[in-house]
């Protein structure tokens, strides 16, 4: 098991309002997934009967398209949770889960955690919140693809991979994205080549540094206007 796996569950939005006695009963029914770097957790269409918890790593979401195209829905990371829709909604899974670098996770069967839903209201309240969360998000990105250009949505994707995995440097924000040009690309809604020129277009005047993987934040105020 992870050192902190009590740590990291503890201060999941999902268990931060469970107290030791109720946070215990849970993580009895907890078990610990471990997946090497692009490896899937499930596939969309599969059945569904566990959400999870990101321990450690990242994993990413996303839905193929008849043709092959792929859509990245996002990126989560430590704390953050998935898995959850198929226990309010028995259907299939509606996105596959890959794991972008080697991650740990604590899965949570749908049935030991249906009674927590109904004996703690606090634990439905924070679920929904998640739900309402992503919602909004889901309808941020919406309108972004009608009413952004990629430049602006390319910004904004990075900014939000920033509040993420971020990490405050010498030069810059030092964002570890750990995704290549293409699942980028697949992140934003765009081609691999408008994304690229974008990125390069950001680098000549100074707003960020790409490296491999990964990108520094040199000038957050910028892309923040660029983002809007
Ligand atoms: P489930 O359908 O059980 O399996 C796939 C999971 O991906 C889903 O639960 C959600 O947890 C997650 N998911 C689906 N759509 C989105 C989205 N638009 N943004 C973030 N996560 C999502």
């Amino acid at each position: 098991m992870v050192d902190d796996i009590n740590e990291v569950l503890r201060k999941a939005p999902l268990f931060e309002t469970l107290d030791e006695e109720d946070t215990a009963a849970l993580r009895s029914s907890v078990n610990e997934v471990r997946l090497g770097r692009g490896q899937t957790l499930f596939n969309e269409g599969d059945e569904g009967d566990r959400l999870y918890v990101i321990l450690n790593g990242k994993v990413k979401l996303t839905r193929t398209a008849v043709d092959g195209r792929e859509n990245l829905l996002g990126v989560l990371g430590p704390g953050e949770m998935f898995g959850e829709l198929s226990l309010f909604d028995p259907r299939p899974r509606t996105a596959s889960a890959v794991a972008v670098t080697d991650s740990v996770l604590a899965g949570l069967g749908h049935d030991d955690l249906r009674p927590f839903l109904s004996s703690r209201p606090q634990v439905s309240l924070q679920l929904l919140k998640s739900l309402a969360e992503r919602l909004r998000r889901t309808n941020d990105v919406m309108a972004d693809l009608v009413f952004t250009d990629v430049p602006g949505r390319v910004a904004k994707a990075l900014l939000e991979l920033a509040e993420k995995f971020g990490k405050e440097g010498d030069d810059g924000l030092h964002v570890h994205h750990d995704l290549t040009q293409e699942e980028l690309a697949q992140l934003v809604g765009a081609s691999r080549e408008t994304v690229n020129k974008a990125l390069a277009e950001f680098a000549l005047r100074g707003w960020l540094r790409i490296e491999a993987k990964a990108v520094v934040l040199l000038d957050v105020e910028r892309m923040r206007r660029r983002a809007r």
